[in-house]
């Protein structure tokens, strides 16, 4: 026997008890983003490996080790998305979107790619939600964002939710900032671990993020950004704070909140479960008000969020999603085969969902699996048409097709 082949390390197959809990999903987010004025973008899988290094950052971890990069026949440099927010602010530079009135509200979702290890709600090939407001610094965008990612996963189920947000305010802040932060890391540099000292000038604010004890007690007495945001900055999360708490949302600022992509400014957040292990961040995302100029836009600023479609499932309870119970044809009689299947494609045309016997199993076997589907009718076709409502456990012969149809419908209907 030939060797079996497996899905490659890190990716999943969606089997049909998943894929229905995702369809669930899927219509919460379109309600959801569609009614706050978020339209769908589409873009490529792949982009040219420089929108990741521009647009997420050289020193991110992202860039630096969990890039899908290959080669095309010419040779560029081309990245299987590791994130959807570059591609987005590309798309908008790309296509003039600053002519349209503003702001421009994008809602996208499909795979991402990220060459991490793979563990329990950590996947090299997942799938992203998210949404963008582009055009506006205004602060009810950020609130707005925020609370569109939270009022999703409730509504999907999601357990034990945490909300934290921070600002980071501009870049000319942050690099004093970092200066001085850098300066106080440099002091304790034999107490932090090897990776964040070898991050000191490249990132320092991972240290934040650090499990390591002698850095963690480090960054307990590190000087904190939200203490040195400008006046402007510090205005506008200020009232980014007042809409969340005016609209009753629970969460936490976290002066620590760090987030793994260099384009932000001015607001980040984070949504988690309690539900989930190691990788408990539902979704996050902020504000970034120079992405769009850094890839070769005009200056557009934007904000928005991503979230995990599969760690929001497993965040939820599963539910019971089963399909509505239909119609089950059974065969009494296997030379009835063709006027079966000409009822099917009636019932079928009629908007029902109908299935036919077709594993060649016996008239007891038939019905056992249209109890087991749920089947609210069965028609049982042979030398006549009969119709067992399910409910009732009714059965009637019909004197034809068309009979079979009205009583299909009255079991259903009752
Ligand atoms: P992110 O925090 O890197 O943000 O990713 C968002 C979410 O994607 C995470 O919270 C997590 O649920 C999911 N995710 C990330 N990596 C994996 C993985 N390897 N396996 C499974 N799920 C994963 C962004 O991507 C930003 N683009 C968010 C954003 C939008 N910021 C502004 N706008």
């Amino acid at each position: 026997m030939a060797a079996r082949l497996q899905a490659p390390r890190g990716t999943f197959d969606v089997l049909p008890a998943d894929a229905r809990r995702r369809a669930a999903l899927a219509r919460e987010y379109d309600d959801i983003l569609g009614r706050a004025g978020y339209e769908t973008i589409e873009t490529p899988v792949f982009e040219d490996t420089e929108l990741f290094a521009r647009g997420v950052g050289e020193a991110t971890d992202i860039v630096r080790k969990e890039m899908f990069s290959f080669e095309d026949k010419a040779g560029r440099s081309l990245t299987l998305r590791p994130e959807g927010t570059a591609g987005v602010c590309r798309a908008y530079a790309e296509h003039g979107m600053h002519k349209l009135p503003q702001p421009v509200k994008l809602r996208y979702w499909g795979p991402y790619f990220r060459h991490e290890a793979p563990q329990a709600g950590r996947y090299r090939q997942f799938t992203q939600l998210g949404a963008e407001a582009l055009g506006s610094d205004d602060p009810s965008l950020d609130a707005e964002i925020v609370l569109l990612l939270v009022e999703l996963v409730a509504a999907a189920g999601a357990r034990d939710v945490r909300v934290r947000v921070s600002s980071l305010g501009t870049p000319e802040t942050r690099e004093a900032y970092l200066a001085e932060l850098g300066a106080y890391l440099g002091e304790h540099e034999s107490e932090l671990s090897d990776d964040v000292r070898d991050r000191l000038s490249t990132n320092p604010l991972r240290a934040f993020d650090a499990d390591h004890a002698g850095t963690r007690a480090v960054m307990e007495g590190a000087p904190r950004l939200l203490d040195r945001l400008g006046s402007d900055d510090a205005a506008h999360f200020a009232e980014v704070r007042a809409l969340l708490d005016d609209a009753g949302l629970g969460y936490e600022v976290d002066t620590t909140l760090v987030r793994g992509l260099d384009y932000y400014t001015r607001t980040v957040f984070e949504v988690e479960s309690g539900a989930l292990g190691a990788q408990n961040a539902l979704g996050g995302g902020g504000r970034y008000d120079r992405l769009v100029e850094q890839l070769g836009g005009p200056g557009t600023p934007g904000v928005g969020f991503a979230a995990g479609v599969e760690r929001i499932l497993l965040a939820a309870e599963p539910g019971d999603d089963a399909e509505p119970g239909g119609v089950y044809v059974a065969l009494a009689d296997p030379g009835a085969k063709r006027t079966a299947f000409a009822l099917v494609r009636r019932l079928r045309e009629r908007g029902l969902h109908v299935q036919l016997e077709q594993a060649g199993r016996s008239l007891k076997g038939q019905l056992k699996q249209a109890d087991r589907i749920g089947a609210r009718a069965t028609v049982i076709v042979g030398e006549s048409i009969e119709v067992k409502d399910m409910g009732s456990g009714e059965q009637t012969a019909a004197a034809g097709p068309d009979e079979a149809l009205a009583l299909v419908e009255g079991a259903l209907s009752s």
